[in-house]
């Protein structure tokens, strides 16, 4: 029988990290169910330590996902791994993710400790972590770049001290697919209690290969355990993408010759959920997301596809959960067809209430445009807009006005705690123009350091949606917003982000 591959999650905690990226607690809860729908192994839900919206997160997530082990990073000293503990107490399978830089410029410039302290912090921090948790990982950060021989002690310590799991981190992209993969053979050779342990891969994507190694260490070096994010979403130029590193398996597995427990017909739903969650859009040539993954333009491959499949295509776009932007449902849908073709794209929504009130924007939606699209769905039922109502800031309406060689002038009308308020303003354009009457009277001070729309299902007829990244007081938050009018859209967007920035959560991101 084929080996399993562990699919490794960190699109929570190593994703996040990426400036820009971070989520609310909620986010984070949304995200892990649509992971735990692709059957993804273990979630790495966040770094309970770092702060106390990182613990709320993991606990949160522990408490709520049932079917996905749930992880959460720590450095490798006492107080990190109790806090990792007490957070993951609610979950049916919890792991310790412990980590300390064994690499000699890291133990030198950054920890400012001589190899032998490293040595023994790890050994001390696994036997500590294995006392309150009997799944622990451990890391070696930059382990790549770090010196073989010392290497092999930090490893067969730790695994002597009972780390079940260990992760070779490539953690500033470094590698080539053969070197890392030899690596990681060389290790596993060298260590005497080698065997004892599951060997895991993590590469970032600083030289655009951290697919190819990862998958190089899988295949050369025998890892059975793959780190990787949505998207690839990640600091600088971002982690292993999931969708690749698992379709990669999937399609080759002549090659590869291992399983993946991963439900693919759900990775495109994970994929726009984290695209728009971030507003970290995906490039339209990146492989299986990306919007032209699967479109044929020139004639000959058209008629190649038609002919049989086959001729130009190594996947099928639905068995990755594409649809073939077919009109799902229109003005005289009801209630029933709508919650079953939320259940078809695998969102569930929290509460009866939330249900309906997704439905009547939806009857509103299909009011105005008469093809509704799986898109427009799942953008009507974004974080964003299910909340909208019980937040301190909610879109009513707006009025713009602008004319060649005229300044745009906006008036929007939103409520603040339940009582309507006129914002107005002039701007550049008339989106300019709504974004500062809504501020004009909010007066956030927030700096936006993100502004971008994307039509939503391709066309001009399409809903435009807008991602709006607001910066306060080093809190950085993304709001979305989705609308068949590009200016309503930002607006929303706008007060979305708001809302983030005025709530109390606590979402420093973690620094691994
Ligand atoms: O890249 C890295 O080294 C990490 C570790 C904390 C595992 O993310
Ligand atoms: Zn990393």
């Amino acid at each position: 029988m084929a080996d399993k591959l562990i699919i490794f999650d960190t699109t929570l905690r190593d994703g996040e990290q990426s400036p820009g990226a971070s989520m609310t607690r909620d986010e984070k809860l949304r995200i892990a169910r649509q992971l735990e729908r692709l059957r993804v192994d273990v979630i790495e839900a966040g770094f309970a330590a770092s702060s106390n919206g990182d613990f709320e997160a993991v606990q949160l997530i522990a408490n709520s996902i049932k079917d996905s082990t749930i992880c959460s990073l720590s450095r490798a000293n006492d107080r990190d791994i109790a806090r990792a503990a007490e957070a993951l107490k609610g979950a049916n399978r919890a792991r310790i993710h412990t980590f300390i830089a064994t690499s000699p410029l890291h133990m030198e410039k950054k920890l400012r400790m001589t190899p032998e302290q490293v040595l023994e912090q790890a050994r001390q921090s696994v036997r500590f972590a294995r006392n309150l948790v009997g799944d622990i990982e451990f890391s070696p950060e930059d382990g790549y770049r770090s010196e073989v021989d010392f290497l092999c002690r930090v490893i067969e310590a730790v695994i002597h001290e009972g780390a079940t799991t260990i992760n070779v981190p490539d953690t500033v992209g470094y590698a080539v697919p053969e070197l890392y993969g030899n690596f990681i053979k060389t290790l596993r050779e060298r260590i005497p209690n080698s065997d004892k342990a599951i060997w895991s891969v993590h590469c970032h994507n600083d030289l655009g290969m951290a697919v190819a190694n990862s998958l190089a260490g899988v295949k050369i070096g025998g890892a059975r355990q793959v780190e990787c994010t949505i998207n690839g979403l990640g600091e600088r130029a971002g982690n292993c993408s999931l969708e690749e590193v698992v379709m990669a398996v999937k399609t080759r597995k002549d090659y590869f010759d291992l399983e993946v427990g991963i439900d693919a017909q759900h990775i495109v739903a994970a994929s726009r959920m984290v695209s728009q969650t971030t507003g970290f859009v995906v490039q339209p040539n990146k492989a299986v997301v990306g919007a032209n993954a699967f479109a044929h333009a020139s004639g000959i491959h058209q008629d190649g596809v038609l002919k049989a499949r086959d001729t130009y295509e190594i996947m099928r776009a639905e068995d990755v959960g594409w649809t073939a932007n077919k009109i799902v449902l229109g003005k005289l849908s009801g209630r029933n067809a709508f919650k079953q073709r939320l259940q078809d794209l695998g969102v569930s929504l929290e509460s009866e209430a939330d249900t309906n009130a997704a439905f009547a924007r939806f009857k509103e939606l299909a009011d105005r445009k008469s093809e509704i699209f799986d898109e427009d769905i799942l953008a009507l039922v974004s974080e964003d807009n299910v909340h909208g109502d019980s937040e301190q800031y909610a879109f009513v309406s707006l009025a713009q006005h602008s004319e060649t060689g005229e300044r745009p002038h906006a008036s929007v009308v939103f409520t603040v705690s339940g009582k309507e308020v006129r914002g107005e303003s002039d701007g550049n354009g008339p989106v300019d123009a709504s974004l500062k009457a809504i501020e004009a009277h909010v007066k956030s001070g927030a700096e936006m350091v993100l502004y971008s729309v994307n039509a939503i299902s391709g066309s001009t007829e399409s809903q435009g949606e807008v991602t709006v990244r607001l910066q306060n007081s080093g809190r950085v938050v993304n709001g979305v917003g989705a609308d068949p009018d590009i200016v309503v859209a930002s607006a929303k967007a706008y007060i979305a982000a708001l809302n983030k920035l005025h709530s109390k959560a606590d979402r420093v991101a973690a620094q691994g």
